[in-house]
Protein backbone atom coordinates (compact mmCIF):
# COMPACT_ATOMS: atom_id res chain seq x y z
CA UNK A 1 0.00 0.00 0.00
CA UNK A 2 1.10 3.59 -1.05
CA UNK A 3 0.49 6.06 1.74
CA UNK A 4 -0.63 8.95 -0.24
CA UNK A 5 -1.77 11.05 2.24
CA UNK A 6 -2.16 11.01 6.36
CA UNK A 7 -3.76 14.17 8.52
CA UNK A 8 -4.33 14.40 11.83
CA UNK A 9 -8.08 14.40 12.37
CA UNK A 10 -9.10 15.54 15.80
CA UNK A 11 -8.20 14.36 19.65
CA UNK A 12 -11.23 13.08 22.06
CA UNK A 13 -11.09 11.12 25.45
CA UNK A 14 -14.01 8.97 24.64
CA UNK A 15 -15.72 6.69 22.31
CA UNK A 16 -18.68 9.34 22.59
CA UNK A 17 -16.17 11.60 20.63
CA UNK A 18 -14.74 9.33 17.72
CA UNK A 19 -15.27 10.36 14.16
CA UNK A 20 -18.62 8.70 12.73
CA UNK A 21 -17.31 5.02 12.35
CA UNK A 22 -17.55 4.90 8.10
CA UNK A 23 -14.44 3.92 7.51
CA UNK A 24 -11.92 1.10 9.03
CA UNK A 25 -9.91 1.61 12.13
CA UNK A 26 -6.11 0.28 13.39
CA UNK A 27 -5.34 1.06 16.84
CA UNK A 28 -1.42 1.20 18.26
CA UNK A 29 -1.01 1.02 22.04
CA UNK A 30 1.35 0.31 24.12
CA UNK A 31 3.25 1.05 27.09
CA UNK A 32 4.94 4.54 26.92
CA UNK A 33 8.23 4.90 25.53
CA UNK A 34 8.08 1.84 23.61
CA UNK A 35 8.30 3.80 20.40
CA UNK A 36 4.65 4.26 19.10
CA UNK A 37 4.85 7.86 17.60
CA UNK A 38 7.93 7.07 15.79
CA UNK A 39 6.50 3.84 14.18
CA UNK A 40 3.28 5.70 13.09
CA UNK A 41 5.24 7.81 11.54
CA UNK A 42 7.56 5.56 9.98
CA UNK A 43 4.72 4.40 8.39
CA UNK A 44 2.92 7.40 7.08
CA UNK A 45 6.88 8.40 6.21
CA UNK A 46 6.36 12.04 7.92
CA UNK A 47 8.62 13.45 10.55
CA UNK A 48 5.92 14.48 13.17
CA UNK A 49 2.78 13.78 12.20
CA UNK A 50 2.08 11.98 15.61
CA UNK A 51 3.63 14.21 17.74
CA UNK A 52 1.44 16.95 17.09
CA UNK A 53 -1.14 15.73 18.79
CA UNK A 54 0.23 13.67 21.59
CA UNK A 55 1.08 15.28 24.91
CA UNK A 56 3.36 12.21 26.35
CA UNK A 57 2.47 10.69 29.83
CA UNK A 58 -0.40 13.51 30.33
CA UNK A 59 -2.75 13.04 27.11
CA UNK A 60 -5.85 10.71 28.15
CA UNK A 61 -7.03 11.25 24.55
CA UNK A 62 -7.96 8.80 21.64
CA UNK A 63 -6.15 10.50 18.61
CA UNK A 64 -7.19 9.87 14.70
CA UNK A 65 -5.43 10.31 11.80
CA UNK A 66 -6.83 9.63 8.21
CA UNK A 67 -4.53 7.38 5.75
CA UNK A 68 -5.13 8.19 2.04
CA UNK A 69 -8.91 9.50 2.67
CA UNK A 70 -10.27 5.74 3.16
CA UNK A 71 -9.05 4.32 7.00
CA UNK A 72 -8.52 5.65 10.29
CA UNK A 73 -5.31 5.07 12.55
CA UNK A 74 -5.51 5.78 15.93
CA UNK A 75 -3.06 6.48 18.75
CA UNK A 76 -3.92 5.62 21.53
CA UNK A 77 -1.76 6.46 25.07
CA UNK A 78 -0.15 3.26 26.59
CA UNK A 79 -1.12 1.51 29.66
CA UNK A 80 0.44 1.71 32.94
CA UNK A 81 1.81 4.69 32.35
CA UNK A 82 2.93 6.82 35.20
CA UNK A 83 3.17 10.26 35.04
CA UNK A 84 -0.84 10.74 36.04
CA UNK A 85 -2.82 10.54 39.30
CA UNK A 86 -4.63 6.83 40.08
CA UNK A 87 -8.00 8.33 39.58
CA UNK A 88 -7.10 9.73 36.57
CA UNK A 89 -5.62 6.60 35.53
CA UNK A 90 -8.64 4.79 36.43
CA UNK A 91 -11.18 7.30 34.40
CA UNK A 92 -8.68 6.87 31.50
CA UNK A 93 -8.49 2.71 31.45
CA UNK A 94 -12.35 2.91 31.55
CA UNK A 95 -12.42 4.90 28.62
CA UNK A 96 -10.46 3.06 26.54
CA UNK A 97 -11.81 -0.15 27.44
CA UNK A 98 -14.94 1.22 26.28
CA UNK A 99 -13.40 2.50 23.30
CA UNK A 100 -11.74 -1.04 22.37
CA UNK A 101 -14.82 -3.07 23.04
CA UNK A 102 -17.34 -0.87 21.18
CA UNK A 103 -15.50 1.04 18.15
CA UNK A 104 -17.20 -1.16 15.50
CA UNK A 105 -15.14 -0.16 13.17
CA UNK A 106 -12.31 -0.71 14.83
CA UNK A 107 -11.04 -3.99 12.79
CA UNK A 108 -7.20 -4.51 14.74
CA UNK A 109 -5.33 -3.39 17.50
CA UNK A 110 -1.35 -3.42 17.16
CA UNK A 111 0.35 -4.11 20.32
CA UNK A 112 3.58 -2.61 20.41
CA UNK A 113 6.13 -4.38 22.71
CA UNK A 114 9.60 -3.85 23.72
CA UNK A 115 11.89 -6.54 21.98
CA UNK A 116 15.07 -5.80 24.09
CA UNK A 117 13.51 -6.83 27.49
CA UNK A 118 12.18 -9.59 29.03
CA UNK A 119 8.29 -10.20 29.21
CA UNK A 120 6.64 -7.33 31.07
CA UNK A 121 3.11 -8.74 33.05
CA UNK A 122 1.49 -5.65 31.76
CA UNK A 123 2.10 -6.31 28.54
CA UNK A 124 0.57 -9.69 28.96
CA UNK A 125 -2.21 -8.91 31.10
CA UNK A 126 -2.98 -6.26 28.71
CA UNK A 127 -2.82 -9.23 25.77
CA UNK A 128 -4.61 -11.28 27.84
CA UNK A 129 -7.67 -9.00 28.20
CA UNK A 130 -7.44 -8.71 24.88
CA UNK A 131 -7.82 -11.70 24.37
CA UNK A 132 -10.92 -12.15 26.98
CA UNK A 133 -12.96 -9.70 24.88
CA UNK A 134 -12.08 -11.01 21.34
CA UNK A 135 -10.85 -8.02 19.97
CA UNK A 136 -8.27 -9.23 16.77
CA UNK A 137 -4.76 -7.89 17.84
CA UNK A 138 -1.42 -8.33 16.16
CA UNK A 139 1.87 -7.85 18.33
CA UNK A 140 4.71 -5.68 16.72
CA UNK A 141 7.57 -5.88 18.44
CA UNK A 142 9.62 -2.42 18.50
CA UNK A 143 13.10 -0.97 18.69
CA UNK A 144 14.76 -4.34 17.26
CA UNK A 145 17.97 -2.86 16.01
CA UNK A 146 18.75 -1.99 19.67
CA UNK A 147 20.09 -5.70 20.28
CA UNK A 148 22.18 -8.55 18.67
CA UNK A 149 20.31 -11.13 16.33
CA UNK A 150 20.43 -13.43 18.98
CA UNK A 151 19.61 -11.68 21.82
CA UNK A 152 16.52 -10.60 19.76
CA UNK A 153 15.96 -14.17 19.70
CA UNK A 154 16.12 -14.85 23.03
CA UNK A 155 13.64 -12.37 23.83
CA UNK A 156 11.12 -13.39 21.45
CA UNK A 157 10.99 -17.04 22.44
CA UNK A 158 11.05 -15.47 26.52
CA UNK A 159 7.28 -13.96 25.21
CA UNK A 160 6.23 -16.75 23.34
CA UNK A 161 6.73 -18.50 26.34
CA UNK A 162 5.14 -16.11 28.34
CA UNK A 163 2.17 -16.03 26.28
CA UNK A 164 1.88 -19.75 26.04
CA UNK A 165 0.71 -19.91 29.47
CA UNK A 166 -2.41 -18.83 28.68
CA UNK A 167 -2.58 -18.95 24.82
CA UNK A 168 -3.36 -21.98 22.62
CA UNK A 169 -1.31 -20.12 19.75
CA UNK A 170 0.80 -17.10 19.62
CA UNK A 171 -1.40 -14.02 17.93
CA UNK A 172 0.58 -12.62 14.56
CA UNK A 173 3.31 -10.72 15.16
CA UNK A 174 5.68 -8.44 13.29
CA UNK A 175 9.30 -7.07 13.93
CA UNK A 176 10.16 -3.52 13.76
CA UNK A 177 12.59 -1.34 13.62
CA UNK A 178 12.65 2.77 13.25
CA UNK A 179 16.13 3.26 12.89
CA UNK A 180 16.85 0.59 10.40
CA UNK A 181 13.15 0.97 8.84
CA UNK A 182 12.38 -2.26 9.12
CA UNK A 183 9.12 -3.83 9.10
CA UNK A 184 7.31 -0.98 7.07
CA UNK A 185 5.74 -2.89 3.96
CA UNK A 186 5.03 -5.92 6.19
CA UNK A 187 2.93 -3.84 8.54
CA UNK A 188 1.36 -2.28 5.63
CA UNK A 189 0.03 -5.41 3.79
CA UNK A 190 -1.23 -6.62 6.75
CA UNK A 191 -3.05 -3.43 7.51
CA UNK A 192 -4.20 -3.84 3.33
CA UNK A 193 -5.13 -7.18 3.93
CA UNK A 194 -7.30 -6.62 6.37
CA UNK A 195 -9.12 -3.67 5.26
CA UNK A 196 -9.80 -5.60 1.94
CA UNK A 197 -11.80 -7.68 4.17
CA UNK A 198 -14.01 -4.74 5.42
P1 LIG B 1 5.00 8.04 24.56
O1 LIG B 1 4.35 8.99 23.59
O2 LIG B 1 5.70 8.72 25.67
O3 LIG B 1 4.06 7.00 25.05
O4 LIG B 1 6.18 7.27 23.78
P2 LIG B 1 6.09 6.53 22.40
O5 LIG B 1 5.65 5.12 22.61
O6 LIG B 1 5.33 7.32 21.42
O7 LIG B 1 7.64 6.45 21.99
P3 LIG B 1 8.45 7.42 21.00
O8 LIG B 1 8.06 7.13 19.58
O9 LIG B 1 8.35 8.81 21.47
O10 LIG B 1 9.92 6.84 21.19
C1 LIG B 1 10.55 6.81 22.45
C2 LIG B 1 12.05 6.78 22.26
O11 LIG B 1 12.44 5.57 21.60
C3 LIG B 1 12.56 7.91 21.38
O12 LIG B 1 13.78 8.36 21.93
C4 LIG B 1 12.79 7.25 20.03
O13 LIG B 1 13.80 7.86 19.28
C5 LIG B 1 13.20 5.86 20.44
N1 LIG B 1 12.85 4.87 19.39
C6 LIG B 1 11.65 4.70 18.81
N2 LIG B 1 11.69 3.71 17.88
C7 LIG B 1 12.97 3.26 17.87
C8 LIG B 1 13.66 2.24 17.11
O14 LIG B 1 13.11 1.54 16.25
N3 LIG B 1 14.99 2.05 17.40
C9 LIG B 1 15.64 2.79 18.35
N4 LIG B 1 16.93 2.52 18.56
N5 LIG B 1 15.03 3.76 19.06
C10 LIG B 1 13.72 4.00 18.83
MG1 LIG C 1 4.21 9.16 21.64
Amino acid sequence: MDIKSAKFLQSTPTLKGCPSPEKPEFAFIGRSNVGKSSLINMLVQRKSLALTSSNPGKTKAINHFEINDSWYLVDLPGYGYAKISQKERNSWMVNLQEYLTKRENLLNIFILIDANIPPQNSDLTFCDWLGENSLPFCIVFTKSDKSKQHQLQLNLTEFHKSMGVTWEEMPPYIVTSVDKKLGRDELLDYIQAIIATW
